[in-house]
């Protein structure tokens, strides 16, 4: 009985990045259609931090920013992929990082970007991980600490990408909304509602940070306008 259990559960350390494995696919040529769009939706700015959040959990938040942060890289840009999702951080997984040290040890003064960074096995594209999970993640996010923090991170690359918590959970999505330059918002074909997609949308419109689109996931149908994900 436990093994089935074990089996309907989702094995974040089984993730595996398309745009990584297979990046002449059509689901990673989707995934440089939403780097394009960002370009696009920004024409005045250079967006230098972006967000993925969406309303709930387990709608593809995750799974889209680590390959959005792969093929970024893959355009030669130096990227740092952050995981400020310090409730359910799976970046490490992806990447298959200890966590020993990551964003929280940032936060709290115990450690450096430098000395916390993960170079990983994709070229120009560097890791931070959530590290040990902290019992006030919204105050860690909304510190001083974090704005500096952001600051050299941005100095450093040239563009510095954050998972977070869902947004309607929790406000850590809509604290970093208001410091990074762009959100995106991810909504996930046959789970998402329309009333918790628009209330996440409205969540996120008073931001400091524009919202640039809407990612759908999961669509299983190869429109050539849907973004999405499979298996082969
Ligand atoms: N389009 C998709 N098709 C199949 N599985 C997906 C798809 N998008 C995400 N997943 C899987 O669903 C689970 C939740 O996705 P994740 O990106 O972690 O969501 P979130 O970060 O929003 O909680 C993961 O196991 C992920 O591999
Ligand atoms: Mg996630």
């Amino acid at each position: 009985m436990a093994r089935r259990k074990n089996h309907s559960r989702p094995n974040n350390k089984m993730r595996n990045l398309i745009t990584k494995l297979n990046p002449k696919s059509p689901i990673s040529e989707q995934y440089r259609t939403i780097r394009t769009n960002i370009q696009y939706a920004s024409v005045d700015e250079t967006i230098k931090s972006l967000l993925v959040t969406s309303s709930g959990p387990g709608e593809g938040k995750s799974t889209t920013i680590a390959n959005l942060a792969v093929v970024y890289a893959q355009t030669g840009k130096k990227v740092l992929l952050i995981d400020a999702d310090l409730r359910k951080p799976t970046v490490h997984y992806t990447f298959r990082l200890d966590n020993l040290r990551g964003l929280s040890n940032i936060l709290v003064g115990e450690t450096t970007l430098n000395d916390s960074v993960n170079r990983t096995d994709v070229e120009n594209l560097d890791v931070i991980s959530c590290g040990p999970i902290p019992p006030n993640p919204s105050e860690l996010l909304a510190s001083r600490k974090m704005d500096a923090f952001l600051r050299e991170a941005t100095d450093a690359y040239d563009i510095v990408i954050f998972d977070t918590p869902p947004v309607l959970a929790v406000t850590d999505a809509q604290i970093m909304a208001n410091i990074v330059d762009g959100s995106l918002l991810v909504v996930r074909s046959g789970q998402t509602n329309i009333e918790a997609a628009t209330k996440a949308k409205e969540a996120l419109e008073p931001a400091k940070a524009k919202l640039l689109g809407t990612v759908l996931n999961g669509r299983e149908k190869k429109a050539s306008n849907y973004y999405y994900y499979g298996t082969n």
